[in-house]
């Protein structure tokens, strides 16, 4: 029997995602910013203010709180309707985001070692999985050497299906090894209730 090949091409068009802002149909989004992210900004343990991109950044709220704290914050986002409900959301804040409306796999053509920080979360489980290996390669161009990659990882549930699709960490952590040293690592984190259990926060310094 042929094994049976999935088509998960829609995922790198914008328009698939802006069709999901316009339908409503975004059951990823939690309406405010990330408890476990909020935290980690607040304790600046790991991150303190600096050049910080977050990517697939959506409805933009964690960009808010780290503009808020005077981060020099950067999003990228190729739809273009979350681009639009981003910088409503953010009213007068928005005039401190740098919102990138880009696909992610080009931005290692404009901003080469630019970043001292990346925030990844929900946005690795949502592109083609044939992609990841990619998406990490651009994030590593982006970041300069001793930045941060702040990742909370969700899902971890061992899920089939998706998006989201499910993220081993073990492969995770294999896809990094080589430019990056893990620092942290950990399950015990502010989840919000659906996600508890199913999420992990890990901190890796780019060699
Ligand atoms: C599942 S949503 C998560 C949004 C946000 N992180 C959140 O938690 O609300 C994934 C987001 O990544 C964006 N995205 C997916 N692939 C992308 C790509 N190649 N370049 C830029 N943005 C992308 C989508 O437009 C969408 O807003």
């Amino acid at each position: 029997m042929l094994p049976i090949e999935i088509d998960n091409n829609k995922l790198n068009d914008s328009k698939y995602w802006d069709k999901k802002y316009t339908s409503n149909n975004t059951n990823w989004d939690m309406k405010s910013s990330t408890p476990v992210f909020k935290e980690l900004l607040s304790k600046s343990e790991f991150i303190s203010p600096c050049r910080l991109l977050i990517t697939g950044s959506g409805k933009g709220y964690d960009a808010i709180e780290a503009a808020k704290l005077n981060y020099d914050v950067t999003t990228v986002d190729f739809s273009s309707e979350a681009n639009k409900i981003a910088k409503e959301i953010a009213g007068d804040l928005s005039n401190k985001i740098n919102y990138l409306q880009t696909d992610i796999f080009d931005l290692n053509k404009t901003h080469k070692n630019y970043f001292d920080a990346i925030y990844e979360y929900t946005t690795f489980c949502a592109i083609d999985p044939k992609r990841r290996k990619e998406y990490v390669n651009v994030l590593s161009d982006v970041l300069k050497s001793g930045g941060k990659l702040v990742a909370l990882l969700f899902p971890v549930d061992g899920r089939g299906g998706g998006p989201p699709f499910n993220i081993d960490i073990i492969e995770f952590y294999k896809l990094l090894s080589k430019k990056y040293i893990l620092e942290f690592s950990t399950f015990k984190i502010n989840s919000i209730k659906p996600r508890a259990g199913k999420e992990v926060l890990q901190i890796y310094k780019k060699r």
